[in-house]
């Protein structure tokens, strides 16, 4: 059995939620505590909004969830993983296996081509690199970007450079899926197209996504929608 199945079928017996969430805050030094509190939990299947004002701390929750930042208070656990009070190395591994993560300013990296930036997951998680860019190159393909694999960011445009980071979020097949505003440089019929792979994405396996998003009929398509204002999180009807 691949290791990676056990887990997906304790996961998809809904035991394990792929995200929880308990009392989350978060203050930066010399500011202004940015939210407390939070409660929060994503199934298996799961399609979530995270909405808010600019500067609410959307991002910031998202970086928390994937280990990127440290909370003030408080606990996160992916698929049953504490990730919060984990070493540096240890959140990174959990995150590479777990988590896939669209960054609102891409951070794709400038001296690898667009396929060679989608296949570092499957590579970071032990795949050979043939593997790894045969699967980033059929990711790529799925979100029309073929003809641009081998372009280096900085000869992107801002929406192929997003296409290029959603598919290297999508590629491992991962368990919870963070997408800060990944449609936003998008035009329609693109931003269609990534709302359609993560669909996809939530129908071949039982992973979750949590989508910030300022789009109103993105909303309307999910099945959850919380809203960050003055440091809560509310739940909203989609
Ligand atoms: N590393 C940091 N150090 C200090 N303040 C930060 C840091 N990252 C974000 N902030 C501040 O936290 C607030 C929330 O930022 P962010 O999470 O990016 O908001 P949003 O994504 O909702 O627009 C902002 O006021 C921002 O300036
Ligand atoms: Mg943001």
């Amino acid at each position: 059995m691949h290791p990676r199945q056990g887990g997906h079928q304790i996961l998809e017996r809904g035991l394990i939620p792929v995200l929880r969430i308990c009392g989350l805050a978060k203050h930066y030094p010399g500011a202004a505590p940015l939210f407390g509190n939070i409660d929060l939990q994503l199934q298996p299947g799961a399609k979530a909004a995270l909405i808010g004002p600019s500067g609410c701390g959307k991002s910031t929750l998202l970086h928390l969830i994937a280990g990127l930042d440290e909370a003030s208070h408080g606990s996160i656990e992916v698929c049953g993983h504490r990730m919060d009070s984990r070493a540096e190395a240890e959140r990174a591994r959990l995150r590479a296996r777990h988590i896939g993560f669209v960054f609102q300013a891409f951070h794709l990296l400038p001296h690898l081509t667009a396929v060679q930036n989608a296949a570092l997951p499957p590579l970071l998680l032990g795949s050979s690199e043939a593997l790894a860019l045969e699967e980033a190159s059929a990711v790529i393909a799925e979100l029309g970007l073929t003809s641009r694999e081998h372009a280096l960011p900085s000869e992107l445009s801002g929406g192929e450079q997003q296409r290029v980071a959603i598919a290297r979020a999508l590629v491992h097949r991962p368990d919870l899926i963070l997408a800060d505003e990944p449609t936003g440089n998008l035009d329609p019929d693109s931003a269609d197209q990534v709302m359609h792979l993560f669909n996809e994405a939530l129908r071949r396996r039982p992973c979750a996504l949590l989508l910030v998003t300022h789009d109103r009929d993105r909303i309307r398509g999910m099945d959850l929608c919380w809203k960050l204002q003055h440091g809560r999180l509310v739940s909203l009807a989609p």
